[in-house]
């Protein structure tokens, strides 16, 4: 319970949400219905890609049919476009000529600049301090007036509307509003024209526009479609306001999946979505790692941690009650920091036992380190790192600790690795040598919805 704000600052937090956004008034929320949707796909329509939705690679290794929807291939990286180009396309002319301002964390930023651009319409993007640096910079690219201010969105969201009210600017709630909810719930009308017989589409949900728009399409076309939500584990805000039964703020922790990364859902989303979303699951940031790395391996597509969450909810086992039917992943973007991929990639490596650390204490005398090497070598395992340790070293002179770090084909390999170093070496320690595939997942985090 300490992780959520007490009764009485929860209502002024209310309170303060309508002070901010007139779109988004917690007393009377707006349900999006599904002409809203099919007027935004027509409005939309010239300026958005139609994105491919093909059949995985991944379908034989999970053992479900499983689809992609790559909306990451949108121009800036996300199917944020949808929802922000219809928002725009609806204002009215004076609104259009002053301009409007957003907070966001990256991709509505990025998609509200990129359109704003195109629809000649000025733009200001209030961006928290831990928005990552790439999305960032494009904001800047796009010409967009870009402001880095608060530790995050809340504080970001609260700096961006108190700036719409001194400036007239108009406020776009990236998730909220209900034009981008209706723009959003394109994807949806895409995936059913795409992709036949479908069982499931799993979506990524932050403040729950993207959840709410698919919701609203498909249960209106074909209610037999279970609708997932998904979450990290650090940031389960949608799953936390179904089991409160109303939007509360969430402690969010940092994540993988910085997209996602929302304290309380958008209370136009929550009335939405909440009747008729199947079932909510939270995923580990380890499977995300996971994921993510599976993405880049086997379909050559390179995800954010927002966009990966399905499929990490799939490779732990969460949603086996889908095996042998036909699932449909919205792989909703690609703007992932270089340097945060690698790290992914090697956190991916390491949750599947194919990248090893351990310490061996061997012969310090000429030769005894080339043996280990040769050793290492002889099945196969390349060595990406090798550190000596000499003057801590309890046993003899004569000896060194040598800490290894390994790349191998899979955990096998690795099992095969430590059976040859514990028969060749007295002392050796092998550091969290585990697969995450082999390891149960957590079934208290996920959450069945109503
Ligand atoms: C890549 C990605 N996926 C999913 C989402 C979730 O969308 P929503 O906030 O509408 O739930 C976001 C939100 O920014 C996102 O950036």
């Amino acid at each position: 319970m300490e992780n959520y704000l007490l009764r009485d600052e929860l209502n002024s937090d209310i309170m303060d949400d309508f002070a901010e956004d007139p779109f988004c008034n917690p007393d009377h929320p707006t349900r999006i219905s599904f002409e809203d949707i099919t007027s935004a796909a027509y409005k939309i329509r010239s300026g958005i890609n139609l994105t491919q939705c093909i059949k995985s690679h991944l379908s034989d290794m999970t053992g479900m049919d499983i689809y992609l929807k790559k909306d990451f291939l949108q121009n800036t990286g996300s199917f944020k476009e949808r929802g922000a180009r219809y928002a725009l396309l609806m204002l009215p002319k004076e609104k259009r000529d002053k301009g409007v301002i957003a907070a966001s964390l990256g991709n509505h930023a990025q998609a509200i600049s990129y359109h704003g651009l195109l629809l000649n319409i000025p733009v200001t993007v209030v961006m928290p301090l831990i928005a990552p640096i790439m999305k960032i910079q494009k904001c800047r690219e796009l010409k967009a007036n870009v402001i880095i201010e608060g530790k995050d969105m809340a504080e970001a969201r609260r700096v961006a509307t108190k700036l719409a009210r001194e400036q007239g600017l108009t406020y776009v709630n990236g998730y909220d509003h209900p034009h981008i909810i209706a723009g959003q719930g394109t994807i949806a009308l895409e995936i059913l024209e795409q992709v036949n017989d479908i069982d499931a589409i799993v979506v990524p949900t932050g403040g729950g526009g993207l959840l709410a728009g698919v919701i609203v399409a498909v249960k209106a076309l074909n209610s037999k479609i279970k609708i997932i939500g998904v979450e990290s584990e650090r940031c389960a805000s949608f799953s936390k306001a179904l089991e409160c039964g109303e939007p509360i703020q969430t402690n969010i922790e940092g994540t993988l999946a910085d997209g996602l990364a929302v304290p309380k859902v958008g209370y136009n989303a929550w009335v939405t979505a909440k009747d008729h979303v199947d079932k909510m699951v939270i995923v580990q940031e380890e499977w995300i790692a996971v994921a993510i790395l599976r993405l880049v391996e086997m379909e050559k597509c390179i995800v954010e941690g927002a966009g990966a969450c399905g499929l990490a909810a799939i490779l732990a086992g969460q949603l086996d009650e889908f095996k042998g039917k036909r699932v449909v992943l919205i792989l909703s973007g690609g703007n992932i920091d270089t340097t945060i991929l690698g790290r992914c990639l090697e956190r991916g490596l390491a949750a599947d036992g194919r990248l090893v650390k351990f310490k061996a204490t061997v012969s310090d005398r000429p030769g005894g380190i080339s043996e280990l090497c040769k050793l290492i070598g002889s099945i196969g395992v390349s060595i990406k790192d090798v550190i000596h340790e000499r003057a801590w070293v309890t046993s003899d002179v004569f000896s060194v600790e040598v800490k290894v770090v390994c790349e191998t084909r899979d955990y096998a390999h690795s099992l095969e690795l430590r059976e040859l170093m514990f028969a060749h070496y007295k002392k050796v320690k092998f550091e969290n040598l585990r697969s995450i595939k082999h390891s149960k997942p957590d079934i208290t985090s996920s959450i069945a919805g109503i």
